[in-house]
């Protein structure tokens, strides 16, 4: 939902076809395991294939970048670590920002085993049958996420690590695969140590005016479907147009990009970084119309519903109960995605079931936005360094002794 409206603004304005020519930061156009290298870390891709036939690319980090240079290292016997991107994102949101700041470099240096998943849909995802140009390739939403690519994902590390469980942190969409996985198959939740939920996206009721607005008011997915779009997707000449000569301004006030995309998810130039922002922007992945129109559905009807009969269809809500691990609720106080109300909502049920650890603020900046916890200019100090604390106390408690 982030870059959506921002997404859609940028197909109806731009016609152009622009030029090839890469004059982002390597960061743009890089793969995530060549960056990872770059980084200095170690790196291992690892393909899994779903129930139903996606294909999965999953980025691991086995060892900090201290310890992979001395000879002889192992990854037995560490502890794992499965993190899960949001919507438009892939594995590339836990590195982008560098060692120091970004999550996976920071938890790797603590030496833990850390795998970053890919959702389908994304550049690392493919499928058996069909390509990305067939229709049949984006019919799912984050309820295929979580019924099918969470657990193949989890099979994987854990027949690879041969380890028992392993923990799970999801950041917004990457959480409601999580809660959806939870509710349809309650059997993984024996393979979960405990769920970090990075700005959780499950009561959305927040969103009701634009959901409403979009689906019923412009029929936006439809009348792209019926345009011949298969998905919400950028291209990469007008992305280049549009960062070239109308994104990032040296002032902040005459940015409209950025301000437009603040309107979304909250404002907060202090963390905006100029450097690597455009980078971030041209990585952006694509989204079928269904995750959409499924956010959508929860936003209207206020239920944290399966999909069902479709956007209009009768509400049948998730089973919250089936959620058996601790979950840790973390929200951002200036987060208007993802709301601290909604996420109240959400630790009242998850209270109710006996499955809440903590609900809080994810750090003490007032400005914390939606997309502060991957891409915020100060994430290392903010967030994340805490966050590693976080998650080690939480293997402490839980964990494999
Ligand atoms: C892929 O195609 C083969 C051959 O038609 C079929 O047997 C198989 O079930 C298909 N798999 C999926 C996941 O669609
Ligand atoms: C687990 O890994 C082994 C190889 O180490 C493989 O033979 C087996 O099929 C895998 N099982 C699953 C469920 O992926
Ligand atoms: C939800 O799950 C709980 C616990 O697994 C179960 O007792 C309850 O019957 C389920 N509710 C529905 C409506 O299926």
């Amino acid at each position: 939902m982030v870059f959506l409206i921002f997404r859609l603004f940028l197909l109806l304005c731009f016609g152009l076809a622009g030029c090839e020519r890469r004059y982002l930061r390597k960061e743009a156009y890089d793969t995530v395991p060549e960056l990872i290298t770059s980084a200095g870390y170690p790196v291992e891709k690892h393909r899994v294939t779903t129930e139903d036939g996606y294909i999965i690319q999953m980025h691991r980090i086995p060892a900090g970048r201290r310890v992979a240079r001395k000879a002889g290292f192992s990854e037995k016997g560490k502890k794992a670590i499965l993190i899960v991107h949001g919507l438009l994102g892939s594995s590339s949101d836990f590195i982008i920002m560098g060692p120091e700041r970004s999550l996976a470099y920071l938890l790797a240096d603590e030496g833990y085993d850390v795998w970053l998943g890919n959702l389908r849909g994304n550049v690392y995802t493919s499928h058996v049958n069909y390509t990305k140009k067939s229709p049949k390739f984006w019919e799912f939403s984050f309820h295929e996420h979580g019924k099918y690519d969470v657990p193949a994902m989890i099979d994987k590390v854990l027949n690879v690590t041969k380890l028992p469980r392993l923990m799970y942190v999801g950041y917004s969409m990457g959480t409601t695969s999580f809660f959806v996985m939870a509710s349809e198959r309650p059997e993984y939740n024996n393979k979960v140590i405990s769920f970090v939920a990075l700005a959780p996206a499950v009561y959305l009721a927040n969103m009701k005016t634009i959901a409403m607005t979009a689906l019923k008011t412009l029929e936006l997915p439809q009348r792209m479907r019926s345009q011949g779009m298969l998905s919400l997707v950028f291209r990469r000449d007008l992305l280049d147009l549009l960062i070239r000569n109308v994104c990032f301004r040296s002032k902040p006030e005459e940015d409209i990009c950025m301000r437009f995309m603040y309107m979304i998810v909250g404002d907060d130039h202090e963390q905006f970084d100029k450097e690597l922002t455009a980078a971030i922007l041209y990585r952006v992945q694509p989204a079928s119309w269904r995750q959409l129109e499924h956010f959508g559905k929860i936003a209207m009807s206020d239920v944290f519903t399966s999909w069902g009969d479709g956007v209009w269809g009768a509400a049948r809500a998730y089973n919250l109960s089936n959620v058996r691990v601790p979950v840790s609720l973390l929200y951002g106080e200036n987060d208007m995605l993802t709301e601290k109300n909604q996420i109240m909502r959400l630790a009242e049920v998850l209270s109710a079931t006996g499955s809440l650890e903590v609900v809080r603020p994810a750090c003490d900046w007032a400005k914390f936005n939606h997309l502060d916890f991957v891409f915020a200019k100060d994430l290392g100090t903010l967030l994340n360094k805490p966050l590693v604390d976080y998650i080690k106390s939480l293997f402490n408690k839980y964990g494999p002794s």
